[in-house]
């Protein structure tokens, strides 16, 4: 299969997500992990930590690479001539949202959504959920990648120090 692109926050990354990037990557010959650019909405890490900490993780897998982009996913992929997004699908709750937003795509471009179903070991993780537990002194080692871990303590303690 040629190319496809998994959009996201990634604030931070977490296993969940980079076990979707590698089974992606199995699929393709290209995997762009694409971060989004978004002013509007507050974040742990700015843009270009999230970067550097996707680099890090996808460093091991030649066929992934990471970038950023604004406005409409449909634009990016169109821009680069990415046909296939890839999401991953944690459970229910995920589906509405999900099948929103690809029937959306699709209606905007012809863009095709392909889901991967999350790693039961990782159904009930997400970004935010990391955040706040660890933010609150809970145990995230496993559920974010080693090198993730530190900058997401040493992120809280600043923020802590700040306030
Ligand atoms: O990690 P997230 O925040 O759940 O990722 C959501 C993301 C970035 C995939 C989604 O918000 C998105 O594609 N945003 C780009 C703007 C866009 O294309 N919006 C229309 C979606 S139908």
């Amino acid at each position: 299969m040629p190319q496809c692109v998994c959009p996201g926050s990634f604030d931070p990354v977490t296993n969940g997500h980079l076990d979707v990037f590698v089974r992606a990557a199995a699929v393709f010959d290209k995997v762009t992990v694409a971060v989004l650019i978004n002013k509007t909405k507050s974040s742990l890490f700015t843009v270009e930590e999230r970067i550097e900490m996707l680099r890090e993780v996808a460093a091991p897998y030649p066929n992934i690479e990471v970038d950023s982009f604004h406005g409409l996913l449909v634009d990016y992929c169109r821009d680069r001539g990415i046909p296939v997004i890839v999401k991953g699908l944690r459970g229910f709750g995920d589906v509405d949202y999900e099948l929103q937003m690809a029937q959306m795509n699709h209606r905007l471009t012809s863009v095709e959504t392909m889901f991967v179903s999350t790693n039961p070991l990782y159904g009930y993780l997400s970004s935010s959920l990391v955040k706040e537990v660890a933010t609150y002194g809970g145990d995230v080692s496993g559920l974010v990648p080693d090198s993730v871990l530190g900058r997401l303590a040493d992120r809280i303690e600043e923020r802590r120090a700040g306030s």
